[in-house]
């Protein structure tokens, strides 16, 4: 049985995890537009992602005997100035859902759940890396400033991002 305090804190972090996915797809159809379509490709996998977290999650609290309760996702933002800044807002999202699933973790050490907490420890790592990944990317973009040429072959690059399931997730098929 999940207690009812993580029970809620794993419900908003599926909202939060939807709503990043929605923030991903948002920055994929901006860049699309714009031109950008390895940096589209990039964030069209970001998405794909980020429903997968959902996922892990939903999973978690099915198999843990609680309730999915889906709420209302909040609107997010449909313009960016440059890929620079989309990648700084990547970062500093990214940041805050670290805290939040650091916030979980904290209440299942509370609660003494020491499932959810193995189950957090997958999360916790993926934060590292999401937000390392985003760090890189506005490092490059900092350097390519306003060359054409080298925001061309970045794009280039970003194209060739392909999605592979987590391993939590790819243990179940
Ligand atoms: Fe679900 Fe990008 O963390």
């Amino acid at each position: 049985m999940l207690i009812k305090k993580v029970e809620e804190a794993i419900n908003a972090q599926i909202n939060a995890e939807f709503w990043s996915a929605y923030l991903y797809l948002s920055m994929s159809m901006h860049f699309a537009n714009k031109g950008y379509a390895g940096i589209a490709n990039w964030f069209a996998i970001q998405f794909k992602e980020e429903q997968d977290h959902a996922t892990i999650f939903m999973n978690y609290v099915n198999s843990r005997d609680g309730k999915v309760l889906l709420a209302p996702i909040d609107a997010v933002d449909t313009e960016w100035a440059s890929p620079l800044d989309a990648f700084k807002a990547t970062l500093a999202h990214e940041q805050k859902v670290t805290s939040l699933i650091n916030n979980i973790f904290s209440v299942a050490v509370e609660e003494k759940d020491y499932a959810t907490q193995n189950m957090l420890q997958w999360f916790i790592n993926e934060q590292v890396e999401e937000e390392d990944t985003a760090r890189g990317y506005i490092d490059a973009l900092e350097k390519i400033g306003d060359n054409g040429y080298g925001l061309y072959m970045l794009d280039k690059e970003l194209a060739t991002r392909t999605y592979t399931t987590p391993t939590p997730l790819a243990s179940k098929e």
